[in-house]
């Protein structure tokens, strides 16, 4: 299915909006930005499903599909995908309204697969119910 055809996967987990203070020297947001609003989504999604506290563990198949501008609003979306034994891993994917063009359907602009590790209160690693 072409991109632009698509619709958000997953649940709606980060609602921001792009400031100034988030570009790169080229004046276009930066990618480290986006991603770490993709990681808060991911891993706010993995705390409720642990119960608990969760690090990030690995982050793969990232891509980067289409800028986001200063003002645009980015939406990150998670989707479950699998369990292990104290990993969860989940499917993000980001988002973009336009500044001033809310009339207009969402881009995607940024997705990736994000796993995270259940850990107990002295940061080690935690087996999950259902394991
Ligand atoms: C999370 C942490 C406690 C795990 O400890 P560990 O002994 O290395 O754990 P393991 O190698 O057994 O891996 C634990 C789980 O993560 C999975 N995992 C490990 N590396 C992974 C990777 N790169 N991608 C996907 N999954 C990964 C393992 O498959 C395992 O899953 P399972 O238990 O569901 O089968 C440790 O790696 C750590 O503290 N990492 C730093 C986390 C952190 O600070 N994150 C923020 C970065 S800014």
């Amino acid at each position: 299915m072409a991109q632009d055809e698509r619709q958000p996967r997953g649940t709606l987990q980060v609602r921001t909006i792009a400031m100034p203070a988030d570009t790169n020297p080229s004046g276009d947001i930066f990618g480290g930005w986006v991603l770490s609003q993709m990681d808060i989504a991911g891993g706010t999604a993995a705390a409720q499903h642990a119960k608990g506290r969760v690090a990030t563990v690995g982050v793969e198949a990232m891509t980067f599909h289409k800028p986001v501008k200063v003002g645009d609003i980015l939406c990150c979306y998670a989707s479950f995908e699998k369990q292990g034994t104290t990993s969860l891993t989940y499917k993000i994917e980001a988002w973009a309204i336009r500044s001033g063009e809310y009339h207009l359907d969402e881009v995607l602009v940024t997705e990736g697969q994000f796993t995270f590790v259940a850990l107990d209160g002295n940061g080690r690693k935690r087996k999950l119910e259902n394991s």
